[in-house]
């Protein structure tokens, strides 16, 4: 029952499910109950529920301090330690406890699914339901069949989604499903650029934002997510993906890590968030701003239609991956009609022609699309 436990918990509770709570530690399941109560009664003062209402949402939560007391469950949702091995031995003893009609799932964000789903009695009842953070409010989930996944199981799945009052969308089970793969170039490219000392944090996030109309730089954001879960989501990705160089992470965040930099949460990560620390503020260069907004906007969107080229997901759901997973201002494969596919590619193989590194290879639906003169919408 940590942070996504919590999270999807209420969500469940809040659609009229009856919610039974498991943690191995019983201090974890004090500290939830306080915070739902807590989350409670913000909504009820806002207005946004009814005292009733509030009472009967906190009547459907169960806690369980034993695993077995979830014998009669029909769903199961795990948002344990993101840890391989400890999640096939809980899902490998739950599956002695439920029954047969039980459907498993994992909140996992970086884990095969498919790797999960084997460790499990009857392994077409299982599936990823990826949630993001904070459960309560985003309204995107991933869902993620494995290979073993029944197609009755997936369906149910989306309907559960909808029934909570989320949206739901398809993902092939691959490294980092949808949004967390699509999203690395924001970080990825807004790294090498600094690296390569085009340009210093400041003026990379300032040109996302005055270019792109992205609500907060990639440093900013980095920042936010912390060093720490941002790295190590990359290193996933980038080992997942056989070590292609378009997922590679970066020196300076893994120094930022190293260092125990970690972003706001330790106060200091790329900027400086200490009392009194001083605000470099960007260069406002019109030239240099929309130059490296191109460079990353072309690399997302090739990273996009590199996901739909592989059938990853629909171009529908690719766009609301973005959109309402991360925010986006736009969908990527609009925004690259927008820009013009031709375009695109031209931005794309000029960074190839500069580096020679297959990291700035073209999507070949770019390039196809591009030759027929189509558009994605
Ligand atoms: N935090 C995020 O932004 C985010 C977003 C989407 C998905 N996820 C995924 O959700 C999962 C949980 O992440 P989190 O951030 O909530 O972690 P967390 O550390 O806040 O919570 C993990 C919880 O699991 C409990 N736990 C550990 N081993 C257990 C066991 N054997 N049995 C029962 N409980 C056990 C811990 O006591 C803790 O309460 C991970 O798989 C993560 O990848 C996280």
């Amino acid at each position: 029952m940590g942070t996504m436990g919590r999270g999807i918990a209420q969500v469940a509770a809040m659609s009229g499910c009856e919610v039974l709570v498991f943690d191995a530690q019983s201090s974890m399941l004090e500290r939830s109950k306080e915070e739902l109560v807590a989350n409670l009664k913000s909504l009820t003062e806002k207005g946004k529920i009814s005292q009733a209402e509030s009472e009967a949402v906190q009547n459907r939560y169960h806690w369980c301090h034993q695993l077995n007391q979830l014998f009669q469950s029909d769903w199961i949702i795990e948002a344990i330690r993101e840890d391989l091995d400890l999640k096939k031995q809980i899902f490998l003893e739950l599956s002695g406890i439920v029954s047969d009609q039980c459907i498993l799932a994992t909140n996992t964000s970086s884990l095969s699914v498919t790797s999960l789903a084997s460790s499990v009695t009857l392994p077409e009842r299982f599936i990823g339901i990826h949630f993001f953070n904070p459960a309560q409010i985003m309204p995107l989930v991933e869902v993620v069949p494995a290979i073993q996944t029944d197609p009755t199981v997936l369906e149910k799945s989306l309907t559960l989604i909808r029934d909570f009052g989320k949206l739901p969308i398809s993902v092939k089970d691959t490294p980092g499903f949808i949004v967390n793969r699509i999203a690395r170039p924001y970080y990825g490219e807004a790294l090498r650029i600094l690296e390569e000392g085009i340009a210093d944090i400041a003026t990379i996030d300032w040109a996302m934002t005055r270019f792109g109309g992205f609500k907060m730089g990639p440093f900013k954001l980095m920042d936010f997510i912390g060093h720490d879960v941002n790295y190590q989501v990359t290193e996933t990705i980038f080992k997942a993906f056989y070590y292609d160089p378009r997922y590679r992470p970066s020196f300076t965040q893994r120094n930022l890590v190293e260092a125990g930099y970690l972003g706001r949460k330790s106060g200091r990560g790329f900027y400086d968030y200490r009392e009194g620390a001083e605000v470099k503020p960007p260069l406002e260069d019109e030239t240099l701003g929309k130059s490296i907004f191109e460079r990353i906007i072309a690399m997302l969107i090739n990273e996009a239609a590199e996901a739909l080229f592989l059938g990853i997901s629909s171009r529908d759901d690719i766009e609301t991956a973005m959109t309402r997973g991360v925010n986006y201002p736009k969908g990527l494969l609009a925004w690259a009609d927008e820009i013009g596919i031709a375009q695109c590619v031209t931005r794309m193989d000029r960074l190839y022609e500069r580096y020679r590194e297959d990291r700035y290879r073209c999507s070949p639906l770019l390039r196809t699309m591009a030759d027929e003169q189509q558009k994605f919408f």
